[in-house]
C-alpha cells in the first residue's frame, strides 16, 4: 500500500522534523585563506649588522597568518633559493 504523507499528519510531521534536523546539523564549510609565498634570499639586520637571510614575500620574519581556529590555510610555497627549503611550525 503506498504511503500517503497528506493523509498521516503525524507522519509528515515527523518526516519535516526530521529534515528540518537534518539541515540544522549541517554546518557551513570552516572558510579558506590562501597564501602565496616566495622564498627568497636577501640581506636582514641583526643587530644592525648585515647578513645574507631567508625573505618570504620579501620579509624577514615572513608574514603574519591572520586566521581563527578551524580556518583551512592553503599556502602555495615557491623555493627560490637554490636549495632545499623547510617550513615547520
Ligand atoms: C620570487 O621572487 C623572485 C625574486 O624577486 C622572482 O624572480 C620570482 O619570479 C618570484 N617567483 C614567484 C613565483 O613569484
Amino acid at each position: 500500500m503506498p504511503l500517503n504523507l497528506a493523509s498521516k499528519p503525524a507522519v509528515l510531521c515527523a518526516f519535516l522534523f526530521l529534515a528540518v534536523s537534518a539541515l540544522s546539523v549541517v554546518k557551513a564549510e570552516d572558510p579558506y585563506r590562501f597564501f602565496d609565498w616566495n622564498v627568497t634570499y636577501g640581506f636582514i639586520y641583526p643587530l644592525g649588522v648585515r647578513q645574507q637571510g631567508i625573505l618570504i614575500n620579501g620579509q624577514f620574519p615572513g608574514p603574519d597568518i591572520h586566521s581563527v581556529t578551524n580556518d583551512n590555510l592553503i599556502i602555495n610555497v615557491y623555493n627560490s633559493l637554490d636549495e632545499p627549503f623547510l617550513l615547520s611550525w
